[in-house]
Protein backbone atom coordinates (compact mmCIF):
# COMPACT_ATOMS: atom_id res chain seq x y z
CA UNK A 1 0.00 0.00 0.00
CA UNK A 2 1.17 3.56 -0.74
CA UNK A 3 0.25 5.64 2.30
CA UNK A 4 0.43 9.56 2.35
CA UNK A 5 0.44 11.36 5.64
CA UNK A 6 -0.13 14.91 5.61
CA UNK A 7 1.08 16.22 8.90
CA UNK A 8 3.83 15.20 10.34
CA UNK A 9 3.03 16.34 14.24
CA UNK A 10 2.61 14.09 17.06
CA UNK A 11 -0.30 12.22 15.42
CA UNK A 12 0.68 12.14 11.47
CA UNK A 13 4.62 11.28 12.56
CA UNK A 14 3.27 8.48 15.01
CA UNK A 15 0.95 6.81 12.43
CA UNK A 16 3.38 7.69 9.33
CA UNK A 17 6.14 5.83 11.51
CA UNK A 18 3.86 2.76 12.70
CA UNK A 19 2.34 2.10 9.10
CA UNK A 20 5.70 1.83 7.68
CA UNK A 21 6.94 -0.79 10.40
CA UNK A 22 3.67 -2.85 9.85
CA UNK A 23 5.31 -2.93 6.08
CA UNK A 24 3.66 -0.33 3.81
CA UNK A 25 5.70 2.38 1.98
CA UNK A 26 4.87 5.93 3.90
CA UNK A 27 5.67 9.41 2.58
CA UNK A 28 5.23 11.90 5.77
CA UNK A 29 4.44 15.63 3.80
CA UNK A 30 4.60 18.61 6.01
CA UNK A 31 4.63 22.47 5.03
CA UNK A 32 7.34 22.96 7.93
CA UNK A 33 10.46 22.61 5.63
CA UNK A 34 12.49 23.10 9.15
CA UNK A 35 11.12 19.50 10.43
CA UNK A 36 11.44 17.94 6.94
CA UNK A 37 14.88 18.65 7.08
CA UNK A 38 15.07 17.19 10.37
CA UNK A 39 13.37 14.32 9.77
CA UNK A 40 15.25 13.55 6.87
CA UNK A 41 18.73 14.00 8.70
CA UNK A 42 17.20 11.79 11.54
CA UNK A 43 16.69 14.33 13.94
CA UNK A 44 12.97 13.85 15.73
CA UNK A 45 11.62 17.11 16.56
CA UNK A 46 9.35 16.15 19.61
CA UNK A 47 9.41 13.81 22.42
CA UNK A 48 7.97 10.59 22.22
CA UNK A 49 9.56 7.43 23.98
CA UNK A 50 10.71 4.85 21.58
CA UNK A 51 9.87 7.08 18.02
CA UNK A 52 13.50 8.22 17.35
CA UNK A 53 14.63 4.11 16.85
CA UNK A 54 11.45 3.48 14.70
CA UNK A 55 11.98 6.44 12.73
CA UNK A 56 15.02 5.67 11.76
CA UNK A 57 14.37 1.87 11.59
CA UNK A 58 11.87 2.25 8.85
CA UNK A 59 14.05 5.25 6.95
CA UNK A 60 17.15 2.68 6.92
CA UNK A 61 14.58 0.16 5.00
CA UNK A 62 13.63 2.61 2.87
CA UNK A 63 9.66 2.21 3.61
CA UNK A 64 9.52 5.87 5.29
CA UNK A 65 10.14 9.15 3.47
CA UNK A 66 9.72 12.52 4.47
CA UNK A 67 8.86 15.62 2.07
CA UNK A 68 7.20 18.83 1.38
CA UNK A 69 6.39 17.79 -1.80
CA UNK A 70 2.65 17.52 -1.39
CA UNK A 71 1.36 17.74 -4.52
CA UNK A 72 3.45 14.43 -5.70
CA UNK A 73 3.01 12.70 -2.87
CA UNK A 74 -0.81 12.81 -3.19
CA UNK A 75 -0.39 11.89 -6.84
CA UNK A 76 1.73 9.00 -5.86
CA UNK A 77 -0.64 7.72 -3.05
CA UNK A 78 -3.89 5.64 -2.96
CA UNK A 79 -4.55 6.14 1.12
CA UNK A 80 -4.39 9.82 2.22
CA UNK A 81 -4.46 10.65 5.95
CA UNK A 82 -4.95 14.13 6.88
CA UNK A 83 -3.53 14.40 10.44
CA UNK A 84 -3.24 18.31 10.31
CA UNK A 85 -4.23 20.41 13.21
CA UNK A 86 -7.28 21.05 14.37
CA UNK A 87 -7.15 24.10 16.99
CA UNK A 88 -9.87 26.43 18.18
CA UNK A 89 -10.31 29.73 16.50
CA UNK A 90 -9.02 32.60 18.34
CA UNK A 91 -11.12 34.04 21.04
CA UNK A 92 -14.06 31.03 19.88
CA UNK A 93 -14.55 27.61 20.89
CA UNK A 94 -15.33 26.06 17.44
CA UNK A 95 -12.61 24.53 15.44
CA UNK A 96 -10.80 26.22 12.93
CA UNK A 97 -10.24 23.76 9.76
CA UNK A 98 -8.38 26.30 7.51
CA UNK A 99 -5.14 23.44 7.53
CA UNK A 100 -7.72 20.74 6.67
CA UNK A 101 -9.58 22.45 3.65
CA UNK A 102 -6.22 23.83 2.56
CA UNK A 103 -5.11 20.57 2.78
CA UNK A 104 -8.22 19.34 0.89
CA UNK A 105 -7.83 21.85 -1.77
CA UNK A 106 -3.99 20.73 -2.84
CA UNK A 107 -5.45 17.32 -3.10
CA UNK A 108 -7.96 17.53 -4.90
CA UNK A 109 -5.63 19.30 -7.61
CA UNK A 110 -3.99 16.17 -7.47
CA UNK A 111 -6.57 13.42 -8.04
CA UNK A 112 -5.33 11.62 -10.86
CA UNK A 113 -6.60 8.31 -9.60
CA UNK A 114 -8.82 6.28 -7.08
CA UNK A 115 -7.71 7.80 -3.19
CA UNK A 116 -9.04 6.79 0.17
CA UNK A 117 -9.15 10.23 1.72
CA UNK A 118 -9.11 9.89 5.68
CA UNK A 119 -9.98 12.34 8.44
CA UNK A 120 -7.21 11.30 11.63
CA UNK A 121 -7.57 15.05 12.54
CA UNK A 122 -10.12 15.68 15.32
CA UNK A 123 -12.87 17.04 13.09
CA UNK A 124 -16.29 18.46 14.15
CA UNK A 125 -19.78 16.20 12.69
CA UNK A 126 -20.03 16.47 9.38
CA UNK A 127 -16.83 17.66 8.26
CA UNK A 128 -16.38 14.67 5.98
CA UNK A 129 -19.64 15.88 4.40
CA UNK A 130 -18.55 18.75 3.67
CA UNK A 131 -14.90 17.64 2.27
CA UNK A 132 -17.09 15.25 0.01
CA UNK A 133 -18.98 18.11 -1.35
CA UNK A 134 -15.88 20.61 -1.82
CA UNK A 135 -14.06 17.62 -3.99
CA UNK A 136 -17.19 16.44 -6.00
CA UNK A 137 -17.99 19.79 -7.29
CA UNK A 138 -14.26 19.58 -9.10
CA UNK A 139 -13.58 15.76 -9.74
CA UNK A 140 -15.90 12.49 -10.03
CA UNK A 141 -17.03 10.81 -6.99
CA UNK A 142 -15.84 7.89 -8.23
CA UNK A 143 -12.10 8.88 -8.02
CA UNK A 144 -12.37 9.35 -4.29
CA UNK A 145 -13.78 8.20 -0.89
CA UNK A 146 -13.95 10.49 1.81
CA UNK A 147 -13.11 8.23 5.49
CA UNK A 148 -13.38 9.03 9.53
CA UNK A 149 -10.93 7.61 10.63
CA UNK A 150 -10.38 9.20 14.36
CA UNK A 151 -7.22 8.61 16.31
CA UNK A 152 -7.18 7.93 20.13
CA UNK A 153 -2.87 7.80 20.89
CA UNK A 154 -1.68 9.53 24.08
CA UNK A 155 1.14 11.56 24.00
CA UNK A 156 4.01 9.72 25.57
CA UNK A 157 2.12 6.46 24.61
CA UNK A 158 1.84 6.97 21.29
CA UNK A 159 3.67 4.09 19.37
CA UNK A 160 1.84 1.29 21.77
CA UNK A 161 -1.41 2.60 21.85
CA UNK A 162 -1.28 2.79 18.09
CA UNK A 163 -0.02 -0.85 17.73
CA UNK A 164 -2.17 -2.19 20.06
CA UNK A 165 -5.27 -0.22 20.10
CA UNK A 166 -8.57 -0.40 22.32
CA UNK A 167 -10.21 0.04 18.86
CA UNK A 168 -9.92 1.41 15.49
CA UNK A 169 -12.97 3.14 14.47
CA UNK A 170 -13.64 4.07 10.71
CA UNK A 171 -16.53 5.84 9.37
CA UNK A 172 -17.50 5.23 5.55
CA UNK A 173 -20.11 3.59 3.65
CA UNK A 174 -17.42 3.03 0.89
CA UNK A 175 -17.20 -0.95 0.67
CA UNK A 176 -14.46 0.00 -1.70
CA UNK A 177 -12.89 1.84 1.06
CA UNK A 178 -14.22 0.03 3.86
CA UNK A 179 -11.74 -3.08 2.63
CA UNK A 180 -9.02 -0.95 1.74
CA UNK A 181 -8.79 0.38 5.47
CA UNK A 182 -9.46 -3.17 7.04
CA UNK A 183 -6.46 -4.59 4.76
CA UNK A 184 -4.27 -1.91 5.93
CA UNK A 185 -4.66 -2.38 10.06
CA UNK A 186 -5.29 -6.12 9.66
CA UNK A 187 -2.07 -6.61 11.49
CA UNK A 188 -3.57 -4.53 14.56
CA UNK A 189 -6.65 -6.43 14.08
CA UNK A 190 -5.27 -9.70 14.84
CA UNK A 191 -3.34 -8.30 17.62
CA UNK A 192 -7.08 -7.96 19.32
CA UNK A 193 -7.55 -4.44 18.22
CA UNK A 194 -11.31 -4.17 17.44
CA UNK A 195 -12.45 -2.46 14.09
CA UNK A 196 -15.63 -0.84 14.51
CA UNK A 197 -17.04 0.64 11.29
CA UNK A 198 -19.59 3.01 11.40
CA UNK A 199 -20.86 6.11 9.91
CA UNK A 200 -18.63 8.63 8.81
CA UNK A 201 -20.40 11.15 11.40
CA UNK A 202 -20.48 8.67 14.02
CA UNK A 203 -17.13 8.06 14.07
CA UNK A 204 -16.33 12.02 13.87
CA UNK A 205 -18.82 12.27 17.03
CA UNK A 206 -17.32 8.93 18.62
CA UNK A 207 -14.01 11.03 19.15
CA UNK A 208 -15.43 14.24 20.67
CA UNK A 209 -17.88 12.31 22.83
CA UNK A 210 -14.58 9.89 23.58
CA UNK A 211 -12.45 12.95 24.78
CA UNK A 212 -15.41 15.18 26.33
CA UNK A 213 -16.05 11.88 28.33
CA UNK A 214 -12.74 11.43 29.63
CA UNK A 215 -12.00 15.15 30.77
CA UNK A 216 -15.52 15.17 32.57
CA UNK A 217 -13.92 11.92 35.14
CA UNK A 218 -11.09 13.67 35.29
CA UNK A 219 -13.30 17.06 36.23
CA UNK A 220 -15.20 14.71 38.37
CA UNK A 221 -12.68 13.26 40.73
CA UNK A 222 -11.02 16.95 40.94
CA UNK A 223 -14.36 18.44 42.37
CA UNK A 224 -14.33 15.38 44.75
CA UNK A 225 -10.95 16.18 45.83
CA UNK A 226 -12.10 19.60 46.65
CA UNK A 227 -14.77 18.22 49.14
CA UNK A 228 -12.39 15.77 50.34
CA UNK A 229 -9.71 18.66 51.49
CA UNK A 230 -13.08 20.37 53.45
CA UNK A 231 -13.98 16.72 54.98
CA UNK A 232 -10.62 15.51 56.08
CA UNK A 233 -10.83 12.48 53.48
CA UNK A 234 -8.35 11.09 51.26
CA UNK A 235 -9.40 11.65 47.79
CA UNK A 236 -7.04 8.70 46.64
CA UNK A 237 -9.12 6.58 48.57
CA UNK A 238 -12.04 7.76 47.07
CA UNK A 239 -10.68 7.27 43.53
CA UNK A 240 -9.06 3.85 44.14
CA UNK A 241 -12.23 2.38 45.74
CA UNK A 242 -14.59 3.94 42.97
CA UNK A 243 -12.41 2.57 40.21
CA UNK A 244 -12.78 -0.86 41.21
CA UNK A 245 -16.01 -0.87 40.66
CA UNK A 246 -15.67 -2.46 36.55
CA UNK A 247 -18.40 -0.19 35.52
CA UNK A 248 -16.74 3.22 37.05
CA UNK A 249 -12.52 2.08 36.47
CA UNK A 250 -9.72 3.49 37.93
CA UNK A 251 -8.45 5.32 34.60
CA UNK A 252 -8.60 8.51 34.70
CA UNK A 253 -9.84 8.92 37.78
CA UNK A 254 -6.74 10.62 39.67
CA UNK A 255 -7.08 13.91 41.06
CA UNK A 256 -4.49 16.44 40.08
CA UNK A 257 -3.88 20.27 38.48
CA UNK A 258 -6.70 19.62 35.60
CA UNK A 259 -6.60 18.45 32.22
CA UNK A 260 -4.85 19.96 29.72
CA UNK A 261 -3.24 18.92 26.41
CA UNK A 262 -3.48 19.86 23.20
CA UNK A 263 -6.90 17.55 22.79
CA UNK A 264 -9.18 17.65 26.14
CA UNK A 265 -9.63 21.39 25.88
CA UNK A 266 -9.95 22.09 22.61
CA UNK A 267 -12.07 19.11 21.65
CA UNK A 268 -14.76 19.58 25.00
CA UNK A 269 -14.93 23.24 23.81
CA UNK A 270 -15.44 22.54 19.84
CA UNK A 271 -18.50 19.62 20.80
CA UNK A 272 -19.98 22.22 22.95
CA UNK A 273 -19.91 24.69 19.92
CA UNK A 274 -21.20 22.09 17.92
CA UNK A 275 -24.02 21.13 20.34
CA UNK A 276 -24.76 25.19 20.01
CA UNK A 277 -24.98 24.90 16.89
CA UNK A 278 -27.70 22.02 16.47
CA UNK A 279 -29.36 23.82 19.38
CA UNK A 280 -28.66 21.18 21.82
CA UNK A 281 -27.55 21.45 25.69
CA UNK A 282 -24.62 19.72 26.59
CA UNK A 283 -24.42 21.27 30.00
CA UNK A 284 -22.45 18.41 32.02
CA UNK A 285 -19.71 19.66 29.45
CA UNK A 286 -20.35 22.97 30.03
CA UNK A 287 -19.92 22.60 33.47
CA UNK A 288 -16.92 20.44 32.96
CA UNK A 289 -14.83 23.37 30.97
CA UNK A 290 -16.17 25.48 33.17
CA UNK A 291 -14.88 23.79 36.79
CA UNK A 292 -11.50 22.93 34.93
CA UNK A 293 -11.09 26.48 33.86
CA UNK A 294 -11.04 27.53 37.54
CA UNK A 295 -8.81 24.59 39.05
CA UNK A 296 -5.90 26.96 38.69
CA UNK A 297 -7.48 29.20 41.12
CA UNK A 298 -7.69 26.31 44.04
CA UNK A 299 -4.36 25.67 43.55
CA UNK A 300 -2.84 29.10 43.02
CA UNK A 301 -5.03 29.65 46.56
CA UNK A 302 -3.58 26.75 48.28
CA UNK A 303 0.29 27.65 47.05
CA UNK A 304 -0.98 31.39 48.54
CA UNK A 305 -1.66 29.66 52.16
CA UNK A 306 1.80 27.43 52.12
CA UNK A 307 3.52 30.55 51.45
CA UNK A 308 1.52 32.24 54.34
CA UNK A 309 0.61 35.27 51.84
CA UNK A 310 4.36 35.78 50.85
CA UNK A 311 4.81 34.54 47.49
CA UNK A 312 7.00 37.56 45.95
CA UNK A 313 10.70 36.93 46.13
CA UNK A 314 10.14 33.46 47.09
CA UNK A 315 11.84 30.79 45.16
CA UNK A 316 9.22 28.41 43.93
CA UNK A 317 10.67 25.29 42.02
CA UNK A 318 8.47 23.53 39.22
CA UNK A 319 9.29 19.80 38.72
CA UNK A 320 7.71 19.15 35.21
CA UNK A 321 6.04 21.63 33.52
CA UNK A 322 4.44 19.58 30.52
CA UNK A 323 0.88 18.50 30.60
CA UNK A 324 1.77 15.08 31.46
CA UNK A 325 4.77 12.70 31.73
CA UNK A 326 6.54 11.51 28.57
CA UNK A 327 6.13 14.60 26.45
CA UNK A 328 7.16 17.56 25.32
CA UNK A 329 3.84 19.03 24.53
CA UNK A 330 3.30 22.24 26.47
CA UNK A 331 -0.30 22.98 24.91
CA UNK A 332 -2.78 23.96 27.18
CA UNK A 333 -0.35 22.99 30.41
CA UNK A 334 -2.05 23.80 33.99
CA UNK A 335 1.73 25.51 34.07
CA UNK A 336 1.09 28.10 31.53
CA UNK A 337 -1.29 29.19 34.35
CA UNK A 338 0.02 29.34 37.71
CA UNK A 339 3.94 30.13 36.70
CA UNK A 340 2.75 33.41 35.09
CA UNK A 341 0.27 34.48 38.06
CA UNK A 342 3.04 33.26 40.51
CA UNK A 343 5.87 35.13 38.47
CA UNK A 344 3.69 38.76 38.84
CA UNK A 345 3.17 38.45 42.30
CA UNK A 346 7.16 38.90 42.27
CA UNK A 347 7.89 34.81 42.97
CA UNK A 348 11.69 33.19 41.55
CA UNK A 349 10.82 30.30 39.53
CA UNK A 350 13.46 27.76 38.61
CA UNK A 351 11.73 24.59 36.71
CA UNK A 352 13.09 21.52 36.14
CA UNK A 353 11.26 19.39 33.05
CA UNK A 354 13.16 16.52 31.60
CA UNK A 355 11.82 17.55 28.24
CA UNK A 356 13.64 20.59 28.30
CA UNK A 357 13.34 24.19 28.50
CA UNK A 358 10.30 26.13 26.78
CA UNK A 359 9.96 29.05 25.01
CA UNK A 360 6.48 29.72 26.26
CA UNK A 361 8.32 31.36 29.63
CA UNK A 362 11.55 32.99 27.81
CA UNK A 363 9.54 36.47 28.08
CA UNK A 364 9.36 35.91 31.84
CA UNK A 365 11.96 37.67 33.29
CA UNK A 366 12.51 35.41 36.61
CA UNK A 367 11.09 32.18 35.50
CA UNK A 368 14.35 29.81 34.90
CA UNK A 369 14.83 26.47 33.38
CA UNK A 370 17.53 24.53 35.71
CA UNK A 371 19.26 21.56 33.64
CA UNK A 372 19.44 19.27 37.00
CA UNK A 373 16.73 18.43 39.71
CA UNK A 374 19.05 19.42 42.19
CA UNK A 375 19.67 22.95 40.79
CA UNK A 376 16.12 24.04 40.72
CA UNK A 377 15.58 22.59 44.13
CA UNK A 378 18.72 24.09 45.71
CA UNK A 379 17.68 26.44 49.10
CA UNK A 380 13.74 26.66 47.21
CA UNK A 381 11.07 27.98 49.85
CA UNK A 382 8.29 25.71 47.81
CA UNK A 383 8.67 22.67 45.04
CA UNK A 384 5.82 22.19 43.32
CA UNK A 385 5.49 18.55 42.20
CA UNK A 386 3.64 19.42 38.55
CA UNK A 387 4.31 16.52 36.35
CA UNK A 388 4.50 12.67 37.47
CA UNK A 389 8.07 12.25 35.68
CA UNK A 390 9.38 8.68 36.75
CA UNK A 391 12.58 11.48 37.57
CA UNK A 392 11.17 12.52 40.42
CA UNK A 393 9.87 9.76 42.54
CA UNK A 394 12.39 9.42 44.64
CA UNK A 395 14.04 12.13 45.38
CA UNK A 396 15.59 13.56 48.78
CA UNK A 397 13.95 16.69 48.88
CA UNK A 398 16.34 17.15 52.29
CA UNK A 399 19.51 16.66 50.54
CA UNK A 400 18.77 18.39 47.61
CA UNK A 401 17.05 21.27 49.03
CA UNK A 402 19.63 21.68 51.78
CA UNK A 403 17.85 24.33 53.82
CA UNK A 404 15.67 24.31 57.10
CA UNK A 405 12.37 25.64 55.84
CA UNK A 406 10.79 24.42 53.08
CA UNK A 407 7.73 22.88 51.35
CA UNK A 408 6.59 20.55 48.72
CA UNK A 409 3.24 20.79 47.08
CA UNK A 410 1.81 17.60 45.03
CA UNK A 411 -0.20 18.02 42.63
CA UNK A 412 -0.10 14.29 41.36
CA UNK A 413 0.11 12.85 44.85
CA UNK A 414 3.27 10.78 43.73
CA UNK A 415 4.53 10.92 47.32
CA UNK A 416 4.29 8.81 50.24
CA UNK A 417 2.20 10.62 53.14
CA UNK A 418 3.94 8.60 55.85
CA UNK A 419 7.66 9.14 54.44
CA UNK A 420 7.41 13.15 54.30
CA UNK A 421 6.03 13.19 57.61
CA UNK A 422 8.83 10.84 59.51
CA UNK A 423 11.21 13.11 57.21
CA UNK A 424 9.61 16.05 58.89
CA UNK A 425 8.81 17.73 55.43
CA UNK A 426 6.29 20.41 55.28
CA UNK A 427 4.02 18.33 52.46
CA UNK A 428 0.91 19.57 51.07
CA UNK A 429 -1.20 17.57 48.10
CA UNK A 430 -4.23 17.29 45.97
N1 LIG B 1 -1.65 15.11 19.87
C1 LIG B 1 -2.44 14.13 20.24
O1 LIG B 1 -2.21 13.47 21.27
C2 LIG B 1 -3.65 13.75 19.42
C3 LIG B 1 -4.33 12.54 19.68
C4 LIG B 1 -5.43 12.22 18.89
C5 LIG B 1 -5.88 13.09 17.91
N2 LIG B 1 -5.23 14.27 17.70
C6 LIG B 1 -5.71 15.14 16.62
O2 LIG B 1 -4.84 14.98 15.49
C7 LIG B 1 -4.68 16.23 14.80
C8 LIG B 1 -3.20 16.58 14.72
O3 LIG B 1 -2.74 16.79 16.04
P1 LIG B 1 -1.18 16.92 16.37
O4 LIG B 1 -1.06 17.05 17.84
O5 LIG B 1 -0.44 15.86 15.66
O6 LIG B 1 -0.88 18.34 15.68
P2 LIG B 1 0.53 19.02 15.43
O7 LIG B 1 0.29 20.48 15.54
O8 LIG B 1 1.58 18.39 16.28
O9 LIG B 1 0.87 18.64 13.91
C9 LIG B 1 0.22 19.15 12.81
C10 LIG B 1 1.20 19.21 11.66
O10 LIG B 1 0.51 19.56 10.46
C11 LIG B 1 1.37 20.38 9.70
N3 LIG B 1 0.59 21.12 8.70
C12 LIG B 1 -0.31 22.12 8.89
N4 LIG B 1 -0.81 22.54 7.71
C13 LIG B 1 -0.25 21.77 6.74
C14 LIG B 1 -0.34 21.73 5.34
N5 LIG B 1 -1.16 22.55 4.67
N6 LIG B 1 0.39 20.83 4.67
C15 LIG B 1 1.21 19.99 5.32
N7 LIG B 1 1.37 19.98 6.67
C16 LIG B 1 0.64 20.87 7.37
C17 LIG B 1 2.05 21.27 10.72
O11 LIG B 1 3.24 21.85 10.24
C18 LIG B 1 2.30 20.25 11.84
O12 LIG B 1 3.57 19.64 11.71
C19 LIG B 1 -5.55 17.23 15.54
O13 LIG B 1 -6.80 17.28 14.94
C20 LIG B 1 -5.66 16.63 16.92
O14 LIG B 1 -6.82 17.02 17.59
C21 LIG B 1 -4.13 14.63 18.41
Amino acid sequence: MKVCIIGTGYVGLVTGVCFSDLGNNVICVDNNKTKINDLSAGKIPIYEPGLDELVKKNCRSGRLKFSTDLSKTVKNSNIIFICVGTPNKKNSYSADLNQIFSVVRNIVKNLNKFKVIITKSTVPVSTGDKIEKLISQRKNKKLFSVVSNPEFLREGEAIRDFMFPDRIIVGTDSSRANTILKNLYDPLIKRGGKYLRTSRRSAELIKYASNAFLATKITYINEISNLCEKVGVNVEDVSIGMGLDQRIGSRFLRAGPGYGGSCFPKDTRALLNTAKKYKTSLSIISSTIRSNDKRHTILFDKVKRILKGKISKKKITFLGVTFKPNTDDMRESPALKLIPKLHKLGANIHYFDPSGIKSEFKKLKNVNFENKISLACKKTDLIILHTEWNEFRNLNFKKIVNKKNFSVYDLRNIYSLKKMKDNKISYFRI
